[in-house]
């Protein structure tokens, strides 16, 4: 053997020596599609992501078997090879749960061990059949002391089962949770997660709204004074409670909520109002947002203290995250050494503009 192939094969095996193929993660850029979002998976510019989560699965609440409807059938199995035309190397997970499932059924499959093993078993079976490169668990949410450790346990040997695929890529496990590691007085598992799941995705939005909240709200906020809600107090609450940074994904939102305010020469944030305007719930998404702000001149704010945009015009007035607010967010998450950042929901965005400013935001 020539001097040369000796050389390249001792620094091939150095490589391979140095560089397994590990699960450690480079930073992950995500967003989660579904069905009837208003865009199909192939319009989806999946060149702004590393990760995309195809939601929902459903868990059938009498066999605790993971399934996939019959109306997602289609979308579901051609998804991974759709969104890879022009991302090759993106990854894609299946979500199953999600804010609609009943978190019932969750506990009820997670508090035995037969039904998780069911749950864990059919779950690696349809990411495999569906090529997906990992599951997501959208139990929202655990809600007692005992389905939090039911949860751990469930965590537990569904990294068990995944690393018994013996696989050279595994799957990736993730789960969505909410702001906070304490829910209700009730301490998510964390060290369970820390120990087997790859990341979380941080649900770091939703904290004010109109059906409930008689006065305007930045529902996503980063900052806000000591013992009030806010993301940055969520991902502290995390950090303090045991879970690496690096564990952490940051959920930021493409829709914003719609207040109906009492007086309109009263606009800032925590103005007095009367309940939603726009919608039932006062949900708005975000390249709606941008359509109301043309067609009735409305009023841009960016508000850099709290880390949050709102507009308004007449009695309208709009919470929500424009390019700033995601732009600061998106320099937290990477300052503060977390592992990425996620957005609910892509179909939301107007012509790329909030995928385009995070991506960029983070190199
Ligand atoms: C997709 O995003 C890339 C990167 O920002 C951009 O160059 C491209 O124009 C976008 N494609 C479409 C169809 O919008
Ligand atoms: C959730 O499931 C439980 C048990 O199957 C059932 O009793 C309950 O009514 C369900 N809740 C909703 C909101 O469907
Ligand atoms: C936990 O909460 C569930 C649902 O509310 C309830 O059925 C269960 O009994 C609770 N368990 C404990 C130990 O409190
Ligand atoms: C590990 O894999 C073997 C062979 O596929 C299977 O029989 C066994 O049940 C698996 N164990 C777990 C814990 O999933
Ligand atoms: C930003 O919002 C906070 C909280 O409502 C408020 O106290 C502050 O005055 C606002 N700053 C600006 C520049 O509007
Ligand atoms: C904005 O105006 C267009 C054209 O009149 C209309 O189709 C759309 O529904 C309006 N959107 C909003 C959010 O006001």
């Amino acid at each position: 053997m020539a001097l040369q192939n000796l050389i390249l094969l001792f620094f091939s095996l150095l490589i391979i020596v140095q560089f397994p193929s590990s699960t450690a993660q480079n930073v992950v850029k995500a967003t989660y599609w579904f069905p009837d979002s208003g865009i199909s998976a192939s319009d989806i510019n999946s060149t702004l992501f590393t990760h995309i989560f195809c939601a929902f699965a459903d868990l059938n609440p009498q066999t605790y078997e993971v399934t996939i409807s019959s109306s997602n059938q289609n979308s579901f199995s051609t998804f991974t090879n759709t969104v890879q035309q022009n991302n090759p190397s993106i990854k894609t997970l299946l979500s199953i749960g999600g804010g609609s499932s009943n978190a019932s059924d969750f506990a009820a499959m997670a508090s035995q061990a037969s039904s998780r093993k069911t749950f864990i078993d059919s779950s690696i079976r349809i990411a495999r059949s569906y090529g997906f490169y990992g599951l997501d668990l959208d139990w929202e949410s655990p809600r007692n002391d005992s389905e939090m450790s039911n949860m751990g346990l469930l965590l537990d040997e569904w990294r068990t089962a995944v690393a018994n695929e013996s696989s050279e890529s595994p799957l990736l496990l993730t789960a969505a949770v909410y702001y906070s590691s304490v829910l209700n007085s009730v301490s998510f598992p964390v060290d369970s997660i820390g120990n087997n799941l790859d990341w979380i995705n941080i649900m770091a939005y939703d904290y004010y709204m109109p059906s409930w909240s008689k006065v305007t709200g930045a529902h996503a906020l980063l900052y806000d004074q000591p013992n009030r809600i806010s993301t940055s107090s969520g991902v502290d609450s995390w950090t303090g409670s045991g879970l690496s940074a690096k564990k952490m994904v940051l959920g930021m939102p493409y829709y914003g909520y719609a207040w109906t305010l009492v007086d309109p020469a009263n606009h800032g944030i925590g103005s007095a109002a009367t309940g939603p305007a726009l919608s039932d719930s006062g949900a708005v998404r975000y390249v709606d947002i941008k359509a109301f702000i043309q067609n009735n001149s409305a009023t841009l704010v960016y508000n850099s203290t709290v880390v949050a945009n709102y507009c308004y015009a007449g009695t309208t007035w709009i919470g929500f995250d424009d390019v700033e607010a995601i732009s600061t967010k998106v320099s937290y998450a990477k300052g503060k050494g977390l592992l990425g950042y996620f957005t609910w929901h892509v179909a939301n965005d107007d012509n790329w503009v909030l995928s385009q400013a995070a991506y960029s935001g983070w190199n």
